[in-house]
């Protein structure tokens, strides 16, 4: 019997008592979740809590009272007698009520919350990136060994429908043989409005390659099989936010780049990046000695979203076309669906399974790439990631 979450969300079983529900009815969360940071990723996450199904929103922690106004409404209604609204941090931590910790706030305070944080003994989520600099990520790589952390950071394009195909192809079924070439382009509308507009300027964001395209460097991390050695950049802040002045501080962050990656194994990886276009635009190309391999989501500013994944095989094998997808109601809560697939697999890992998603070697390495990539683009030089570690 597959009792999909789907039928639990359709108002048009409500007519129903609890005792005819079983299709139907809600699975009852044997966990509870307390959230810091209610902004938009925050509130995200307090969706895909409830559509998950196994954990509940404990409590909520924010500097803002607009933003634990708006993430209060998300809360199901059965839920929200007993949910609290913790008045700092210590005690948004250290709850005995809540089983984890979803840390949603600006990147430049991720260290500051998790000193305290991994003192608590409790699962933590961090989104990503995880720090804006390899110091403070390597801070936080140091608490989760100290406190024996179960900690996950947000890299969750690994679980959008297009790369998680695109990882099963490639890395579980070998369709392209050994891979050679990993080539990445973001080419997306600016960063939007946040809280305090934290993201236009480096200092709270860590910088663009750091803040948006840890995700991309990740994935190609993962695809390239290999530690990155080399990395060189070039990129500027061309269009955006050229005249945007928030506290009396200009607009910092870079718009456009190019990044080349020479790994340890001789793979070469290359990733675009461009954030003034109407639309947004994601492919990856993975080339290998046996075939070629292309996935992309695409979307006109309004319009629905494009997925497509191409496979050419020769006369290695079969080629094809497809077009991957999950179901419109998970996809709709949130990065396609990503977002949903990451937290079944926060649960999974609370409730004792191994870790199917990033690591936080991963998330370490992710930022390193990008690291140097902002150095090279600086320096106008190639970097040595080795040398980035000291
Ligand atoms: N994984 C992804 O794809 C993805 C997407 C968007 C954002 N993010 C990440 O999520 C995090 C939050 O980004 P956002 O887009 O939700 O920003 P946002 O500005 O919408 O929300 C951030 C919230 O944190 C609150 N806040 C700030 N400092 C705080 C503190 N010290 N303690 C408690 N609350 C504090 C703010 O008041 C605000 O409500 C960032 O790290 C960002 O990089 C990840």
């Amino acid at each position: 019997m597959n009792q999909a979450l789907f039928y639990q969300g359709r108002r048009v079983f409500n007519y129903l008592a609890d005792e005819d529900r079983y299709l139907s009815g809600s699975r009852q969360p044997n966990l509870k979740f307390g959230f810091i940071g209610c902004g938009i990723m925050g509130q995200e996450h307090i969706r895909n809590t409830v559509l998950e199904g196994r954990a509940a929103i404990g409590g909520l922690y924010d500097l803002s009272q607009r933003s634990v106004e708006h993430a209060q409404k998300l809360v199901p209604a059965g839920q929200s007698k007993e949910l609290q609204i913790y008045s700092d941090l210590q005690e948004a931590c250290n709850d005995p009520r809540t089983d984890a910790l979803i840390v949603a706030t600006p990147n430049h305070t991720h260290l500051e919350v998790m000193r305290i944080a991994a003192t608590s003994g409790k699962a933590v989520f961090l989104e990503k990136p995880i720090a804006t600099t390899l110091t403070d990520a390597l801070e936080i790589s140091n608490l989760t060994e100290q406190y024996q952390l179960n900690l996950h950071i947000g890299l969750q394009y690994r679980f959008k429908s297009i790369y998680s195909e695109a990882i099963r192809e490639v890395l579980t079924l070998n369709a392209i043989g050994e891979v050679q070439q990993v080539n990445l382009a973001e080419h997306r509308f600016p960063f939007l409005d946040k809280v305090g507009q934290w993201n236009k300027f480096n200092r709270y964001s860590g910088g663009t390659l750091i803040e948006k395209c840890c995700h991309y460097f990740d994935l190609m991390n993962l695809f390239a099989g290999a530690r990155p050695d080399h990395v060189f950049a070039t990129g500027r802040q061309a269009v955006n936010f050229k005249a945007f002045n928030y506290a009396n501080e200009q607009a910092d962050a870079l718009d456009q780049a190019n990044v080349v990656v020479e790994y340890s194994n001789g793979v070469s990886g290359s990733f675009s990046l461009c954030m003034f276009v109407p639309g947004t635009s994601e492919e990856l190309v993975v080339c290998g000695n046996r075939g070629r391999l292309s996935v992309s989501e695409k979307a006109q500013l309004g319009e629905p979203n494009v997925n497509h994944l191409e496979l050419w095989s020769g006369e290695h094998g079969v080629s094809k076309t497809s077009s991957p997808a999950y179901p419109g109601y998970i996809e709709k809560a949130g990065h396609h669906g990503s977002t949903f697939f990451e937290h079944v697999n926060f649960v999974d890992s609370i409730l004792g399974q191994p870790n199917a998603g990033p690591t936080l070697d991963d998330a370490l390495w992710s930022v390193a790439v990008a690291a140097a990539a902002q150095q090279s683009i600086n320096t106008h030089t190639p970097v040595s990631v080795k040398a980035l570690f000291g």
